[in-house]
């Protein structure tokens, strides 16, 4: 029997970590698993939600490490991941995607001596200035198996020096968990009325998702951006889900009278279903998320990425997703565009089939079988 901790932290990591669960139970039952989750999301619409909807296991510990800054959080998630890690004495550590429950596991693995198993490696923005390029970096640097979703990341991991024989291309993991629960998605009607909006449902609509730092953490970033969206407003409805971080920052800058606004439905952070829903049925997404540009290639729905750069390129050569920015022209520019054309088609990229997560199974199980 090998020992395997999986380890979770923030939402996106959580419809990455279902179907490699799920997967390794059913195809590599010598492997067992113990499921950490950092506690860095805690509030129930950002984590219990998604372990309900997605059947994620319970964990086995919270570390329950809260907020903080990038720093203290990644340095709390290491002193208290550290004594679980000896506790178990685990064989290998396996972390998904770019947060800071990432790096602070992958780091406290590397300096006990247990190997790493990245999921969704090689992924870079060549943007330093963001938090998950540097924890996307370091990750990888420390990993002893690498799983990518797009072959141009084994690039990415070359140029940086990692042995080819340690990287594996198996697709995509997320796009696993969008196609099994796809056909569960929570009607539209249904969320906006459980939101309090049950009488005046728009028929057509761009759905809003923001809260990467550089788009929300400055008020002069954060007011441009929603100036812009209130004149977006005026040609398409705009349903915004709104981060607890972003939340938080509209309220301390002063600018709630910019979401004020009868074309704009804000809700609080929405369940995987009530999004899959969302995002299947809208006209268009707008959004800063990684995550999203991919999942709206999968679905095959415009997505007017409003930042400067993507870690996720076929989502743009491949799939629906055009980079914009944060320039007031460029965003209204690809609106009327999408509206006017229906936007890119896009295709599904290799391997995004649903069948990821067992493809990292069948190798994980052979490479435990090597290594451990
Ligand atoms: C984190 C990830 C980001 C991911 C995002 C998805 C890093 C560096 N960033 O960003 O890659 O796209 O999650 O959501 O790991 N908060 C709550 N309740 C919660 C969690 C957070 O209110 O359950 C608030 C707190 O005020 C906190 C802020 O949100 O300070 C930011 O949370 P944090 O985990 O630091 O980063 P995210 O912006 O969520």
């Amino acid at each position: 029997m090998s020992r395997l901790i999986c380890v979770v932290g923030a939402r996106p990591n959580f419809m990455k970590i279902a179907p490699v669960i799920e997967a390794i139970r059913g195809q590599a039952p010598n492997i067992k698993i113990r499921l950490v989750h950092t506690g860095q999301h805690y509030d129930a619409s950002m984590k219990q939600q998604f372990f309900e909807q997605l059947a994620i296991p319970e964990p086995d510990i919270d570390l329950e490490v809260g907020s903080g800054s990038h720093s203290v959080q990644t340095a709390e998630i290491m002193k208290r991941f550290e004594p679980v890690l000896l506790e178990w004495q685990a064989d290998a550590v396996l972390v998904v995607g770019d947060v800071n429950s990432t790096i602070a596991c992958a780091l406290v693995a590397a300096k006990n001596n247990v190997p790493v198993i990245h999921v969704e490696a090689g992924l870079r923005s060549c943007d330093r200035s963001m938090p998950e390029e540097i924890n996307r970096i370091l990750t990888d640097q420390l990993s002893d198996r690498l799983y990518i979703t797009e072959r141009e990341a084994a690039q990415n991991l070359e140029r940086e020096g990692i042995c080819a024989d340690r990287v594996c291309f198996v697709g995509n993991v997320m796009i696993d968990t969008l196609r099994k629960h796809l056909q569960k998605a929570e009607p539209v009607t249904k969320t906006l009325a459980d939101a309090g909006f049950g009488q005046t449902v728009p028929s057509e609509y761009a759905l809003l998702t923001l809260h990467r730092p550089s788009n929300v953490d400055t008020k002069e970033a954060l007011q441009s951006l929603l100036e812009t969206l209130q004149q977006v407003g005026r040609h398409l409805p705009i349903i915004f889900p709104i981060h607890p971080r972003t939340a938080a920052r509209i309220k301390e800058f002063g600018l709630s009278e910019l979401i004020n606004n009868p074309a704009i439905y804000c809700l609080e952070p929405v369940g995987y279903l009530q999004m899959l829903g969302l995002m299947a049925n809208a006209k268009m997404v707008l959004t800063d998320s990684g995550g999203i540009q991919e999942e709206t290639t999968a679905l095959g729905v415009p997505c007017v990425t409003l930042r400067e750069n993507t870690e996720r390129p076929i989502t743009v050569t491949q799939g629906t997703n055009v980079i914009v920015g944060s320039d007031h022209e460029k965003i209204l520019n690809a609106v009327l565009d999408i509206m006017e054309t229906g936007g890119r088609a896009g295709r599904i990229p290799e391997l995004w089939d649903g069948q990821a997560a067992l493809r990292i199974a069948q190798d994980l199980q052979q490479w435990f079988d090597r290594h451990v």
